[in-house]
């Protein structure tokens, strides 16, 4: 089963956003697998967003991002990299389509209240930085068993 990366921002901790957002993920049909908040170090942050580091916005960015405690999430389901990008909504929350997470909570590029891992590959690597291997459970759903 696909895994992927999610971030809950300091600003949606602060506007008391994280029981919406996360009923969100879960109402879809995704699957919480770990879960830890903490306050994102300069080096971790710098690390995250090393694809990054060359843009205008990087400084700003880290700032926010280490100005206070995040949720992360490692999420699970089919399809679920692509899937919870698609419930996130675009970067930018002006265009963001009505209905998702950022099209419906946020209004600036600098605080767009959550991060989804946009590939396999920075999934597994955000999944890496952030929680060991024991953090991560591995369980079932009731109604995870059936095949359609
Ligand atoms: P990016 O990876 O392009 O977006 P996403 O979070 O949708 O994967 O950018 C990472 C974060 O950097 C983005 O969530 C907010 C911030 N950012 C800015 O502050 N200004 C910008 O112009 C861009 C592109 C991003
Ligand atoms: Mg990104």
């Amino acid at each position: 089963m696909e895994r992927t990366f999610i971030m809950l921002k300091p600003d949606a901790i602060q506007r008391r956003l994280t029981g919406k957002i996360i009923t969100r993920l879960e109402e879809r049909g995704l699957k919480i697998v770990a879960a830890k908040m903490l306050q994102i170090t300069r080096e971790l942050a710098m690390e995250h967003y090393q694809e990054h580091k060359n843009k205008p916005f990087f400084n700003n960015l880290i700032d926010y991002i280490t100005s206070a405690p995040v949720l992360a999430l490692v999420i699970e389901g089919e399809n679920s990299i692509k899937l919870t990008r698609k419930i996130v909504g675009a970067t930018n929350p002006q265009e963001a389509d009505p209905g998702t997470i950022r099209g419906d909570f946020a209004l600036h590029t600098g605080r767009n209240i959550i991060h989804a891992s946009d590939s396999p590959k920075s999934a597994e690597r955000e999944i890496k930085l952030f929680f060991n291997e024991d953090e991560i459970y591995d369980y079932t759903m009731p109604d995870e068993k059936i095949i359609y």
